[in-house]
């Protein structure tokens, strides 16, 4: 992590095998047709790209040449159980600088185009080889003549055929091209990171629930005026100071991290358990086998504020907060002593966010 992380571009051979068999075709094909799931389909034809919106009918796929196309869907982890376990893997890098799981899916000649991306990513092939060129260079100016954002120039260093399970790490703006040798599957593990823009419209949006200031404006004595239309000085120094009675602290920043850090995107939906355990029989299960949290939960801790979801939890006791916290780093856990987390346990698991076993 030192030496490479948000740094360099790493090659590790034989990373993953596990990658060979997280998903077959034909279910990936089933989840490029379902509404709830973002996928896009790129097409070659010799130097231009096209590119497809998702749902796909399977009917589209039958249409399509026999090279030079790949399939995205984002979010597999969400979806499929082997997708969640490879996250597993990743659990080194915090969970809030992780995005999702993307897979492509490519007939040989097929790939996206060189480009850059703003994330880090882990790229671990899946079956079938896939050549990747890449390298960081200073040109980053784009081809605007194609619908993605493709490299207009593209002289990378790097020069290299990945094999199943083989994985590449890539940090934030190094160039890259993958283009599928054979027809193969390629999973692209994603980070993100926040941009100062949208966190701190969010911390805004966080504070003004928030915001408690005493007091009015008030003019007296105040002179006539012949300019009636302007906003006087005197108004515009109170609001200046005003403004700037505004505060917060560090636990306001760490409450608002981790509720904001923990909301999932707007896309995820949690589905309700199906069948239903009641109350006590869900409590039964999670005493005897302990309880996991669902792929698309996200439980994040930082000092004494802990939230699922977007949703603060309150720990009454430090056993409960430790118990949270080690759920949180790990995603499973036994059950937690005593009965005070039962019925934030119990509603959490009616909305989906968490299961009894481990596995
Ligand atoms: C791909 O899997 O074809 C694209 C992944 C990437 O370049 O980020
Ligand atoms: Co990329």
């Amino acid at each position: 992590m030192q030496r490479y992380w948000h740094r360099g571009s790493l090659l590790l051979r034989s990373a993953l095998p596990d990658a060979q068999s997280v998903i077959d075709e034909p279910a990936l094909l089933r989840l490029a047709g379902r509404d709830d799931v973002e996928s896009r389909l790129i097409v070659r034809e010799g130097l231009h790209y096209t590119l497809e919106q998702g749902p796909f009918a399977l009917a589209r796929f039958r249409r399509l040449p026999a090279r030079d196309w790949t399939l995205l869907v984002q979010g597999l982890d969400h979806h499929v159980p082997a997708a969640a376990r490879l996250l597993e893997h990743f659990r080194f890098v915090p969970q809030a600088r992780l995005d999702d799981v993307m897979v492509s899916l490519a007939a040989p000649g097929g790939g996206v185009g060189p480009h850059v991306d703003s994330y880090d990513v882990f790229l671990l092939q899946g079956p079938g080889r896939r050549h990747w060129r890449y390298g960081p260079q200073k040109d980053l100016s784009l081809d605007p003549a194609q619908p993605l954002k493709i490299l207009r120039h593209f002289s990378p260093r790097n020069d290299e055929i990945l094999e199943p399970g083989d994985m590449l790490y890539l940090p934030p703006q190094v160039a890259h091209d993958g283009v599928a040798i054979d027809r193969c599957m390629t999973f692209s593990i994603g980070f993100r990171a926040p941009q100062a823009g949208e966190i701190a419209r969010g911390f805004l949006e966080y504070l003004t629930d928030r915001i408690d200031l005493p007091g009015r404006f008030a003019d007296p004595g105040r002179p006539s005026t012949r300019h009636a239309g302007q906003v006087p000085q005197d108004l515009l120094d109170w609001i200046q100071s005003t403004v700037q009675r505004v505060r917060w602290q560090p636990s306001d920043i760490a409450r608002f991290a981790t509720e904001y850090l923990s909301t999932p995107k707007p896309q995820v939906i949690f589905d309700r358990p199906e069948p239903e355990l009641t109350r006590k029989a869900f409590l039964a299960r999670v005493r005897r086998f302990g309880l996991r949290l669902d792929a698309r939960s996200i439980l994040l801790y930082q000092g004494g504020h802990i939230c699922l979801n977007g949703t603060p939890v309150e720990a009454t006791d430090t056993a409960h907060s430790r118990w949270l916290r080690q759920l949180a780093d790990a995603r499973h856990a036994d059950a937690p002593p005593g009965t005070a987390l039962d019925d934030w346990l119990h509603s959490s698991y009616r909305c989906g966010e968490l299961l009894p076993g481990k596995a």
